[in-house]
């Protein structure tokens, strides 16, 4: 049987990059979905691609830092598939490796609201369905920034932390009520992100220094697989882990 087989899965930020990749790995495992993302155009190409190969796939226009957008996709997503397994918060954004000095509250407030405050709000609505439908699966996109101090910007490190917070506080409040939570720590992937940010140049200067112990770029495809383990059964005895995909990097 496919991996995620009569399971419905939303995928934020699925228009490009590590969403989109997840959203073809889902879709190849059976799951039905509803991916979501502020990018429409790239979303319905997206969803038109897997549509066309037979796949079940829906679609919402969300900022993931919307109340609204983000009640609505979990609304959408009950009306029309009857339930929810697997909710991955993946939608993020860069700071351009800005140091603290010059993080303005204008770049603190939007990192923290894309990156830290819309898997809030989804993970609020999703567990409290999942709490009373038998369980389910939440998997965040967090990055190797959200556990070391040298892989991004001040406030793009601090909204990665605040997700693995967010994670393992989830895993540990909800795993009683079969919710597993996780996050995948991605390194440096080829993706928009990270073919097109304008560096800022002190904190690019001193983030090259370490290129060296950098591994070679991972691809998107390398994080899809992980969350489509993670959002199967097959992780049942996996919560809470924070988990690097990122070819060794923090381990060097
Ligand atoms: N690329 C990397 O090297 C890297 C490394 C570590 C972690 N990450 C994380 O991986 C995740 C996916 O990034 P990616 O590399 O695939 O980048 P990407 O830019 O290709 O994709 C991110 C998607 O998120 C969407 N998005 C951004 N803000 C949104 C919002 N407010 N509401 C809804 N959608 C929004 C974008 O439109 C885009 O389609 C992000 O959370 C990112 O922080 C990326």
């Amino acid at each position: 049987m496919a991996m995620l087989e009569g399971k419905v899965a939303i995928i934020t930020g699925a228009a490009s990059g590590m969403g989109r990749a997840m959203a073809r790995r889902f879709a190849a495992e059976g799951a039905k979905l509803l991916l979501a993302d502020l990018q429409v155009d790239k979303l319905e190409a997206v969803v038109a691609k897997l549509k066309d190969a037979g796949h079940e796939v829906i679609s919402e226009s969300v900022d993931v830092c919307k109340t609204a957008d983000v009640d609505r996709m979990i609304d959408r997503v009950l009306n029309e598939f009857g339930g929810l397994h697997v909710l991955c918060n993946n939608a993020g954004i860069l700071d351009n490796l800005t140091p603290l000095h010059d993080t303005d509250e204008e770049m603190w407030d939007r990192l923290m609201a894309v990156n830290a405050k819309g898997p809030y709000l989804a993970s609020r609505r999703a567990v409290a369905h999942m709490k009373d439908s038998g369980g389910g699966s939440i998997v965040n996109t967090a990055s190797a920034a959200g556990t070391c101090g040298g892989r991004g910007g001040a406030a793009y490190t601090a909204s990665k932390h605040a997700l693995v917070g967010l994670t393992r506080s989830t895993a540990w409040f909800y795993g009683p009520h079969n919710i597993r939570c996780n996050a995948i720590c991605p390194g440096a992937v080829m993706t928009a992100m990270a073919s097109s940010f304008t560096p800022h140049a002190e904190g690019f200067e001193r983030y090259s220094k370490y290129f060296p112990t950098v591994p070679p770029f991972g691809k998107a495809a390398d994080i899809g697989d992980v969350a489509t383990f993670l959002a199967s059964d097959e992780a049942r005895y996996v919560n809470g882990a924070i988990i690097p995909v990122d070819g060794g990097w923090v381990a060097y």
